[in-house]
């Protein structure tokens, strides 16, 4: 028998395996629609928190980060994985409505909180102000570091309708991006800013 049979042989081969009541699509579901069942396995904890305002129950090992949750439990692969040291700022979510750097937070200490990920920024096919203002300004290239910039920008205007470019400069400081540049995103969170404070997108451009 090859290794690969003797393996897939053993019962706990197929505990390990992800169960999902569907498998993970290429397109990102939004509230999440699949549900995830709790894996009797020794060592694992189970989490109940909110996922893009979908009330999720999963049972994860304790010493894995919310990053780690997010993208190999949840397949919410859209928060990226950069340094893990807190220092570039690609990881950052929304916990409770606040930034937050997914890579330094255990998944177990969100117990109870509401998660908000680039995945639930749109409002279903209606892109969130900021993402259309990111695609209108070029203020993405690459696009690796977009996902922490846009909900640390969403944070700011949720707080700050109306912030003065040093204050955009200010929240934005710890998101690193090595290929657009830093000023073509501050001037899309500023003229995302206008079209919100003015209520409709086509007023502002005017
Ligand atoms: S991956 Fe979290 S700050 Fe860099
Ligand atoms: S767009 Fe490439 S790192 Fe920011």
């Amino acid at each position: 028998m090859c290794p690969r049979n003797s393996l897939a042989a053993l019962p706990w081969f197929h505990e390990a395996l992800p169960r999902l009541d569907s498998p993970p699509t290429t397109a990102y579901p939004r509230p999440i629609m699949y549900k995830h069942r709790v894996i009797d396995e020794p060592g694992r904890r189970l989490l109940r928190m909110t996922v893009n305002d979908s009330a999720i129950e999963i049972a994860v090992r304790p010493h894995k980060t919310l990053l780690e949750v997010l993208r190999e439990d949840l397949f919410l692969t859209g928060t990226k994985h950069g340094c893990e040291l807190g220092e570039c700022g690609t990881c950052a979510i929304l916990v409770d409505g606040e930034p937050v750097l997914s890579c330094l937070v255990l998944a177990i200490a969100c117990e109870g909180k509401e998660i908000r990920t680039i995945e639930g920024m749109a409002d279903g096919p209606e892109l969130h102000p900021l993402q259309t203002t990111f695609a209108d300004l070029g203020a993405a290239q690459c696009g690796y570091c977009t996902p922490g910039f846009l909900l640390t920008a969403q944070a700011l205007l949720d707080e700050n309708p109306d912030p003065t470019r040093q204050e955009i400069k200010n929240a934005l400081a710890g998101n690193l991006c090595r290929c657009t540049g830093y000023l073509k995103i501050y001037e899309a969170v500023e003229l995302a800013a206008k079209r919100m404070r003015n209520g409709s997108d086509s007023e502002a451009k005017r």
